[in-house]
């Protein structure tokens, strides 16, 4: 009887540590999103005609982010600001965000980083780029030491892969031929969706298309050890939605915003059927619906943010049910801690551990021909992009090798690898939007990319790139090359031999295998790649939050 008793007040004080804890977690999450109410209350928009531009800054980098709208004909901003508004800043934010959900940022193809003529240091800039960079660090604080390759290290935490109604996924997929009006997808989706092999690189290498990584993922976590047939026995639920390929589809067609919006309504409307979706809720309260739940959407944070006003992509990531769940994404929003920066797929997914060392040896035997390589295209409607003005620096000296994308030179996967592999610095302007699949294409390559928004892999990446960037890339501040304050050539000539050859291995050596995501049938043991790094946080994440 006394034991018993006793027992029961054993069990009764762990609950209530185990609420402390949680209690303690919620701390940084609430001043987060002070913080936030706070950024908005506060932080600087600029309206230029009908562009509108919101910018934060960094404390480590000096940088500003901005983000613009209006420069696409279907990004008009709010009519209400396009006249010639002289009111505070704080009046402005204000009304913007009525106008608008959370952070309502604009989105591809208006978008670019812009910085001219901009208020700046205020302190709310920095409140800004604080807080992306308490975000990353909180993402630091999941990384796992475990590695998780066989089902003995599950430790009884399962994961769940939900089999979806096939609209969610398969059928979108069999879209392939009509997704995009320029381009047939269907051989890119073929081979586990690795697209067709490409022989000249050697073994492992495919035509992989860039927005394959929904149906990449899913493939790799239908194999994954920990993965269970059994519901009740899992602690992380994997939703194979292909989000990205839905808003693909619709992007270059003349639809409404209803029927882009309407294949995500269903999808949640689906999750809410399912009691798991609830989980967590009846252990705690309604708050943690779906916070075990996890994303992968293979394309940008943005095209699921649809802006007010705006026609471009979806509101998937605005719903009120999407904040719990974690998404993997190419790209985050950098103000949503539950978007995750994960690689964007490469060409290479190699099947074996020999596959991996066979690569690293041949890219440690590089000659390295080029100081410079720049495969890209110039950005004509977008006046402060400096992708023009890096071509005129790079294609005045022979040290700089110049690959024109706009005349199709890089469709194809060995001309861009074999320029990187024979380069030392890879230039990796932001695009259309700050991340480029081109960073990875040089990193794997061993070539030092060159950074020149921190928004491009920086801040994007916390479980795949370390804190410190300096180990393997060179940043040069996009806002220096506007103003003509470096020519970037001459900079990276003054890099001393040693300090490339560091950097040069420290990324074939311990970031490469890390960054590609193997063959859906691959058998690594040695090394860990994008994908086994980033379930094995996912599960470490679950024991941090006590979830
Ligand atoms: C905006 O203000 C400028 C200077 O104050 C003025 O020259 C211009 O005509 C105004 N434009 C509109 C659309 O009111
Ligand atoms: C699983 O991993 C452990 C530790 O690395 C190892 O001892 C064990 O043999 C592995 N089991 C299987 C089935 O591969
Ligand atoms: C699933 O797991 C639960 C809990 O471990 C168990 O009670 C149940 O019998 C299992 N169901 C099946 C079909 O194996
Ligand atoms: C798009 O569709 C609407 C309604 O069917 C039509 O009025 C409009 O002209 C179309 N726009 C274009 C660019 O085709
Ligand atoms: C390294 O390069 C040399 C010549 O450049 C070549 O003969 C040798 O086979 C290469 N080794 C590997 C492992 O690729
Ligand atoms: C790149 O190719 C496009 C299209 O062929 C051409 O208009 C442009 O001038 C080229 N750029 C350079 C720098 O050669």
């Amino acid at each position: 009887m006394t034991t018993s008793f006793s027992k029961k007040k054993t069990k009764l004080y762990k609950n209530e540590l185990f609420s402390l804890a949680k209690l303690v977690f919620l701390i940084p999450i609430t001043i987060i999103i002070l913080l936030l109410i706070f950024l908005w209350s506060s932080s600087s928009t600029i309206i230029s005609g009908n562009i509108i531009h919101l910018c934060f800054q960094s404390r480590k980098l000096n940088d500003l982010y901005c983000i613009s709208a209006g420069t696409h004909q279907n990004l008009e901003a709010p009519s209400s600001f396009s006249s010639n508004v002289t009111t505070s800043a704080t009046k402005i934010v204000d009304d913007l965000q009525q106008k608008s959900t959370r952070l309502g940022i604009p989105i591809p193809p208006g978008y670019h980083a812009f910085r001219n003529g901009m208020v700046k240091s205020d302190e709310e800039l920095l409140v800004a780029y604080n807080d992306v960079e308490d975000q990353l660090e909180m993402h630091r604080s999941w990384t796992s030491t475990s590695q998780n390759h066989n089902a003995t290290l599950c430790n009884g935490r399962g994961i769940y892969v939900y089999e979806l109604p096939t609209k969610f996924n398969k059928d979108l997929v069999s879209q392939c031929a009509d997704m995009v009006p320029w381009v047939d997808l269907c051989d890119y989706f073929s081979n586990d969706a690795m697209g067709e092999a490409v022989q000249k690189l050697g073994k492992g290498w495919y035509q992989t298309h860039q927005y394959s990584l929904e149906l990449i993922f899913h493939s790799r976590v239908m194999n994954h050890p920990c993965r269970v047939q059994n519901i009740s026995e899992a602690e992380l639920f994997y939703v194979p939605f292909y989000a990205g390929l839905d808003v693909l589809r619709w992007h270059f067609k003349n639809v409404t915003n209803d029927v882009k919006d309407s294949l995500g309504l269903e999808l949640v409307k689906w999750l809410e059927s399912q009691p798991t979706w609830f989980k967590r809720s009846a252990i705690t309260c309604e708050l943690h619906a779906g916070k075990d739940h996890i994303f992968v959407l293979g394309k940008i944070s943005w095209d699921f943010r649809r802006y007010s006003n705006s026609n471009w992509g979806s509101r998937f990531l605005e719903l009120n049910e999407m904040q719990n769940p974690v998404k993997l994404l190419i790209e985050r929003q950098p103000w949503h801690l539950n978007d995750i920066g994960i690689p964007h797929p490469t060409f290479f997914h190699p099947q074996s551990d020999n596959d991996i060392t066979t690569w690293q040896l041949k890219l440690l035997n590089e000659s390295r021909k080029s100081l410079i390589s720049f495969a890209g295209a110039a950005r004509p409607d977008a006046p402060e992009s400096i992708r023009s003005m890096l071509i005129n620096q790079c294609t005045s000296t022979s040290e700089c090798k110049f690959m024109n994308c706009s005349s199709g030179s890089c469709d194809q996967p060995e001309s861009i690898i074999e320029l990187f592999i024979e380069s030392e610095f890879c230039l990796q302007p932001p695009g259309d939007s700050p991340t480029r699949k081109s960073v990875f294409d040089s990193l794997i390559s061993g070539c030092i990319p060159v950074i020149f928004d921190p928004f491009t892999a920086y801040y994007q990446y916390p479980w795949h790139l370390p804190e410190d960037y300096k180990k393997y890339s060179v940043f040069i501040d996009q806002e220096d090359v506007r103003n003509m304050k470096v020519n970037v050539v001459d900079r990276l000539m003054k890099i001393p031999a040693g300090e490339k050859q560091n950097m040069r291995k420290y990324i074939i050596y311990e970031l490469l295998p890390g960054l590609v995501y193997g063959d859906p049938k691959s058998k690594l043991e040695k090394f860990q790649d994008a994908f086994s790094i980033t379930m094995n946080n996912l599960f470490e994440r679950l024991t941090r939050l006590e979830l």
